[in-house]
């Protein structure tokens, strides 16, 4: 459909159209459902208000479609974008109009009753089964309904480009599309990382799960010159090693792979930095209980504890290894980073990526949440994504269907 470095331009004039915008708005909430639910991390709101009023700007009625958590495809309150949209308002400055179903008639009169240069919010896209359906009929058929509220589409989620889902791809197919300048931006970012990166190239992975990272490491294990791992992920790294890691998180299932990327990348002279400490407890912090943090050699991890952040010395050491990197991305954090007992290791990474001397990028999900709640300044970061599994499939390889059918002609 459109030229993919066009994007809104190619729309052509948008005064007076309806344009549907798909954003990523799925942002962590506190009490959700209550009357006192609270946005807890508002980075993708705000990274989407650029295009939003972009098109509200250009005078276009602008419509736009997101969904929040993973409803079970029917209407539950606990999952609506009502606050989200009254956060889009604060930061857009102006009034933001709330449809409180997505293709119903509450969203027909909301877009009906759109002047030029206004903004709605459809209610969470997810709240209907068509949306994430299997069944390209199914699907279909609700793309039709999402298209007939609108003479364009722009594509600005990116956190979805990797969803086969109707509001991200099979809307795509059935109006004029273009994709959108937070998109366009991410996925310029991720081309630099996967085409000529400069040297050294570091790659920094957390998060609790190996079976998450693994396309990434695949793919990685090729390109970067050096791998830092941390968070509950490395203590199937650990014990592929050979190491006791006591009630730490562990994937026996990925042990031999994790012994093959050990080898792969000694093979390929690819650096593996793994913690050699490891800050542990006797219990995942619940806050029942105060944390009672204990550092140990990562070689000698008790039976009765479980590691929750990397240690003092392996968060030296990470930033050592990141202190002469041209290129840098990081996804996952090192560690129970929301507890302040656990978040030391997390808080080292993320203060040695301000400090690289080029591009330094910050995978999104949680390792976003971990920059702006440990209260770092965004500006410092060369970029952080507002897509977690989207920048990881990038990373992969993957073609990512939101993307995709963008590139189509
Ligand atoms: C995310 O939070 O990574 C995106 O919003 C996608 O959400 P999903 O994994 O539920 O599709």
């Amino acid at each position: 459909m459109s030229d993919i470095d066009a994007g809104i331009a190619s729309l052509g004039d948008l005064g007076g159209k309806r344009v549907l915008v798909r954003s990523d708005l799925n942002v962590p909430l506190d009490g959700a459902g209550t009357a006192e639910v609270r946005i807890t991390d508002d980075g993708r709101i705000r990274a989407s208000v650029p295009t939003i009023r972009q098109l509200s700007d250009a005078g276009a009625r602008v419509v736009v479609t997101a969904h929040l958590g993973r409803p079970d495809g029917k209407p539950d309150p606990a999952y609506s974008l009502k606050p989200v949209a009254d956060r889009l308002s604060e930061l857009l400055g102006r009034p933001v109009a709330f449809a409180a179903d997505t293709v119903g008639a509450s969203a027909t009169e909301t877009v009906a009753a759109l002047g030029d240069g206004d903004v709605a919010v459809l209610e969470n896209v997810r709240f209907n089964a068509g949306e994430t359906s299997k069944d390209e009929a199914v699907r279909g058929a609700f793309a039709d309904e999402l298209a007939a509220l609108a003479d364009a589409f722009v594509s600005d989620g990116f956190g979805v480009v990797h969803r086969k889902q109707a509001s991200v791809y099979d809307v795509a197919l059935r109006l004029p599309s273009a994709m959108g300048g937070l998109v366009a931006a991410e996925v310029d970012v991720l081309r630099r990382l996967t085409e000529h990166p400069d040297r050294p190239y570091v790659v920094v992975l957390g998060g609790s799960k190996v079976s998450d990272k693994l396309g990434v490491i695949d793919n990685l294990i090729d390109k970067a010159d050096r791998l830092l791992i941390g968070g509950g992920m490395v203590f199937t790294f650990l014990k592929a090693q050979g190491h006791e890691v006591g009630r730490s998180l562990l994937e026996d299932d990925q042990l031999d792979t994790c012994r093959r990327y050990l080898t792969e990348a000694a093979d390929r002279g690819v650096e593996i930095v793994l913690p050699t400490d490891v800050v542990v407890d006797t219990e995942f912090p619940s806050g029942e209980r105060d944390p009672q943090p204990r550092v140990v050699p990562a070689s000698e991890i008790p039976a009765d504890a479980l590691g929750l952040d990397i240690g003092p010395e392996s968060a030296a050491a990470f930033a050592a290894a990141l202190a002469d990197a041209r290129t840098v991305f990081w996804n996952g954090p090192m560690g129970v980073f929301e507890v302040d007992a656990f978040a030391d290791g997390t808080r080292a990474v993320a203060q040695a990526l301000t400090e690289v001397d080029g591009l330094s990028v910050v995978g999104g999900g949680d390792s976003a949440a971990a920059v702006r709640q440990l209260g770092f300044d965004e500006a410092a970061f060369g970029h952080i994504s507002t897509g977690g599994g989207a920048s990881l499939e990038f990373l992969e390889g993957k073609e990512l269907p939101g993307i995709a059918v963008l590139e189509k002609d």
